[in-house]
């Protein structure tokens, strides 16, 4: 845990240093929450969609490790992720290694959407056939299409986990792109039979799908 705590902070700092945008990185105690969520559900199989500085990455793989006791990727252990923007990238490489689970994570870099469809037309694109675990935390916008996408690849008894679903209140604002499409989104998972879902309160709200 302290080589995680000490790799999640040299990772803020960089986040501070080389962006003006440190505010999208979960933070600590979301972080460390989603870490927790992956050990105790025991998720050996994690997808990323939004992974910016790789804040959250390291959380999920470092619960990934633990659960696994491996920090080997193989067949039945990885924690993959999709990031649009690779311009960070050698943050993304340098916070991983320092928090020793670089060797459990492939990150995509390109639209998720466009990537998700490619995988679900068939094509064998590295995207897995199965996760235990997919943690949503890319545009606000497409997050019914993220859902829809990767839904089909979670195991029965897996879970999605979505972030910033409170969007700071102001998710009734539906001349908000944004809004809109976390709206659209919470209102598609709440009348969909194949989940059930519940908020946790931390941060900007975190929503918790269960797939049957
Ligand atoms: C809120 S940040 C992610 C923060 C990260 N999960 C963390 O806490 O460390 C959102 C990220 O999603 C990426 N993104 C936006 N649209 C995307 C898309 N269509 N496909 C993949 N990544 C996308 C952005 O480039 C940005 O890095």
């Amino acid at each position: 845990m302290e080589k995680l705590l000490s790799a999640l902070n040299w990772i803020e700092r960089q986040t501070h240093t080389r962006t003006n945008h440190a505010q999208m990185l979960v933070g600590k105690e979301e972080g460390l929450y989603l870490r927790d969520f992956v050990c105790r559900t025991s998720s050996l199989r994690v997808l990323e969609i939004g992974t910016f500085t790789g804040y959250s990455l390291a959380c999920l793989a470092d619960g990934v490790r633990s659960a696994a006791g491996t920090v080997k990727r193989s067949n039945g252990v990885y924690a993959d992720a999709i990031e649009i923007n690779r311009e960070l990238d050698y943050i993304i490489e340098e916070g991983l290694q320092r928090a020793g689970v670089s060797e459990l994570v492939k990150v995509f870099f390109g639209d998720a959407v466009d990537i998700l469809s490619q995988k679900k037309a068939g094509a064998d694109n590295g995207i897995a056939e199965e996760y235990d675990l997919v943690f949503i935390d890319a545009d606000k916008r497409q997050y019914p299409q993220y859902y829809e996408l990767t839904l089909p690849l979670v195991k029965p008894g897996g879970y999605i986990l979505a972030d910033n679903v409170s969007w700071y209140g102001r998710t009734e604002d539906h001349s908000d792109p944004k809004s809109a499409g976390i709206s659209s989104f919470k209102s598609i998972v709440e009348s969909d039979s194949r989940v059930e879902s519940h908020l946790v309160d931390i941060r900007d709200g975190l929503l918790i799908i269960r797939c049957k």
